[in-house]
């Protein structure tokens, strides 16, 4: 069946969702809610040990029990042919090699997919993985960050790699740091968080053919799993075929394919079924990565006017005992200041824990909360304001890789967010403002992003109707993709919204990267916007080719689109709709695929995305309770392509922020290695009620070096920064440093 053009209601410059209205009455579809008459449901039976080796699993019970099917375990599995030689448990493979999945008896972690039963029912599934009995061996595991800190180390591939951005860094001299006129030191915490998206992770497998795999997968990345799925199971990427149109929610959990995916299509192999696994909520904490626990040592020397003189900054961050997870934690600290003494250092931790992996603004989110604590933190000891510290120390170049900024509007930021949020009324004092008897603090701290773009294909479609189809692989986890990408192509092709589509999540399209690192724009966005230039060139040679047209075929240049008519420069004529041209020459469609990819401004300058975040809290001052009351944020990310979807992206941040700062926390019982946050109701995250208005602010200049749309990406800075941000406004409120996250009343009072 031909898919639905999407309703794209406002043809202004802010478009509403094109998906809003499928997405509201139900009817798109998520990874769960594909129907197969034939289909059968796996539940997951995990570890309940943090460490040691499956001595026994009796699954007698379960396999008779009403409509099972399957107890599939290490014991009879069928195997996933690209794992490979076993490897010992202490040679930790590098990320993307990782945890194989019903492989063997060894446990890594407690809440490891130790088996999986499938049934006709999911009832008839959950009820039997009751009653499969899993013996183990246990062997003592090491899970506790905080006691087992000193046994980081600088990772192998790091080691292996004299170029890895972890190497340890030093510009200047960091020893500086010492002799500095006013010097501070301190040590900052982010406990593990997990993403929590609504939708959890789910996946069905299908198997058509004996060498053809279909599955509809909530991820981020059609193809880079498409391209997972193909080597793990040795089939030509053209016979697997990864669907994930609509998702609810990511963060950065699906970025990766994990062992449920893998187990959901072993075990449709095994029964010849199409499979369903939904993971639980609880087992949403140990199956698709986290932000991991992470501890930081900063030290800052500047001069009594706050110039800073040197930053040291060094990040631990915890990885599982099998693979290695690196994050951005100290990069941030090179870059976003002029200081012209510094040294990074970055050490890994590996515990009997799953795998972590990027969770929004990953590493940046984390170290700018120690920077930018830091940075209040020296303010105060200066007597100084906190914004005034920030200009003076504005890097108009690139500290760390001498390079000129493609742009950089961070002044214009820190202006017009202070402006609007009234920054110039703080008090310089903490517990100098008070509101109807609550203290009342004002905090700010910068944020910045790097810029990220990879090679990206689009095909674009003018059909003999005038409507227009743009594909491309791209995802959309929530920042409105597809109406962007309908932004993009209706500027180009000058046809009304309406009449465009634009598809997306489906392996079969063009190459696309996955949804992450801020990316999407920047380069699905270019691939879409040179799609529609070259199709636009090819419609005006075909129109050139019509007698009497007036057109030469000199290329896109010389033409003008507009409401669906091209218009050749200077002719003031009445145009030629695209629909004639199309008549004239008898085709049903134009088409052109093109790809888009970085040029050479890429090594000539320093891309970033920046801002800043402005807050207002009130603390209650007996029972310590923070309330975020006001947010105003700024951000330069080059062009705006659509407002009002690029405003729910930084308000979505920000939320995240604020559950960062205040509520988020995973909390483990190390004599399990378990954790004992399990739901909603045992992890916090930001209701409604915790949510203030927000005052979202762009500077909305293009920035014309990063692509032809001259704009950056902007789903992660919309967070980095936020918690320190919170943090720095407490202070402010309270007079109290709070360095480990998250700011619980427990620590105010
Ligand atoms: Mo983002 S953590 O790259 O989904």
């Amino acid at each position: 069946m031909e898919k639905p053009f999407f309703e794209s209601p406002t043809p202004d410059l802010s478009l509403d969702r094109v998906d809003g209205r499928v997405k509201v009455t139900g009817a798109a579809t998520y990874s769960a809610e594909y129907r197969f008459d034939n289909l059968v449901h796996a539940v997951l039976i995990t570890s309940e040990i943090a460490k040691g080796r499956i001595s026994s699993i009796d699954a007698k019970t379960a396999g008779a029990a009403p409509g099972v099917r399957a107890v599939l375990s290490h014991l009879n599995s069928p195997g996933v042919p690209g794992y490979g030689p076993a490897k010992q448990p202490a040679e930790r493979a590098p990320l993307g090699t990782a945890f194989r999945v019903f492989y063997d008896n060894l446990i890594y972690f407690s809440g490891q997919p130790v088996a999986v039963v499938v049934a006709d029912t999911l009832e008839q599934a959950r009820y039997a993985a009751a009653l499969v009995r899993v013996q183990y061996e246990q062997e003592p595991h090491r899970t506790d960050f905080e006691a087992n800190q000193a046994k980081a180390v600088l990772p192998l591939g790091v080691q292996r790699n004299k170029t890895s951005p972890f190497q340890d860094y030093q510009r200047g001299n960091p020893d500086a740091v010492q002799t500095a006129e006013v010097r501070l030191e301190a040590t900052y915490t982010i406990p593990t968080q997990h993403h929590q998206p609504l939708e959890p992770h789910a996946v069905i497998a299908v198997w058509e053919a004996p060498d053809k795999l279909t599955v509809y997968d909530k991820n981020q990345g059609v193809k880079s799993a498409q391209g997972n799925l193909a080597q793990a199971f040795q089939l030509p990427r053209e016979k697997v075929s990864v669907k994930s149109p609509f998702i609810g929610g990511a963060f950065g959990s699906g970025i990766r394919v994990w062992p449920h995916t893998v187990a959901a299509v072993l075990a449709a192999k095994h029964v010849n079924r199409p499979v369903k696994l939904v993971l639980s909520r609880e087992q949403m904490f140990t199956s698709v990565g986290y932000r991991p626990y992470t501890g930081q040592k900063i030290a800052i020397g500047a001069s009594k006017n706050g110039q800073l003189t040197a930053i040291t900054h060094e990040g631990i961050g915890q990885t599982s005992a099998y693979e290695d997870h690196l994050e951005r934690t100290i990069l941030a600290t090179r870059a976003l200041y002029a200081c012209p003494n510094v040294s990074t250092g970055y050490r890994l931790l590996n515990l009997d824990v799953n795998t972590p992996t990027w969770m929004r603004g990953p590493g940046d989110a984390t170290g700018m909360f120690a920077l930018e604590s830091a940075l209040d933190e020296l303010a105060f000891a200066l007597n100084r304001d906190p914004l005034e510290i920030r200009l003076k120390n504005h890097a108009d170049s690139d500290p760390e890789r001498n390079l000129p900024w493609s742009a950089k509007a961070l002044k214009e930021c820190y202006r017009l967010g202070a402006d609007q949020f009234g920054w110039k009324n703080r008090g310089l004092e903490p517990r100098s403002m008070q509101q109807n008897g609550m203290l009342v603090g004002y905090g700010m701290a910068s944020s910045l992003y790097g810029f990220h773009r990879h090679p990206s294909k689009a095909k674009a479609i003018l059909r003999a109707d005038g409507s227009v189809i743009v594909q491309s692989a791209t995802m959309d986890i929530g920042p409105g993709t597809g109406t962007a990408m309908t932004r993009i192509a209706a500027n180009v092709l000058g046809v009304s919204p309406k009449k465009i589509r634009f598809d997306w999540g489906d392996s079969a399209l063009p190459d696309a990267p996955g949804q992450n690192g801020s990316a999407t724009i920047t380069s699905v966005g270019s691939a879409v916007h040179v799609a529609c230039e070259s199709l636009k060139k090819k419609l005006s040679e075909l129109a050139a080719a019509m007698p009497g047209s007036g057109f030469t075929p000199a290329g896109a240049d010389g033409v003008t689109a507009k409401n669906g008519k091209l218009f050749s420069n200077g002719d003031l004529g009445g145009g030629i709709a695209y629909t004639d041209i199309l008549a004239f020459h008898r085709l049903p469609q134009v088409e052109v695929t093109e790809e888009a990819r970085s040029g050479p401004e890429r090594d000539q300058y320093s891309m970033y995305s920046f801002g800043c975040h402005f807050v207002e809290v009130q603390v209650h001052p007996l029972t310590g309770e923070v309330r975020v009351s006001r947010v105003t944020t700024c951000a330069d990310v080059g062009r705006i392509i659509n407002y009002k979807t690029a405003r729910s992206q930084s308000i979505g941040g920000i939320v995240g922020g604020i559950g960062m700062a205040l509520m988020e926390e995973s909390v483990m019982d190390h004599r399990y290695g378990r954790y004992v946050t399990q739901d909603f109701a045992t992890y916090h995250i930001p209701t409604q009620a915790d949510v203030p208005q927000m005052e979202v602010l762009y500077v909305d200049q293009p920035d014309e070096r990063v692509n032809p749309i001259g704009a950056k990406g902007l789903g992660e800075i919309a967070i980095v920064g936020v918690a320190a941000a919170i943090a720095n406004a407490v202070f402010h409120a309270t007079g109290k440093r709070i360095r480990k996250l998250p700011i619980t009343p427990d620590k105010l009072v």
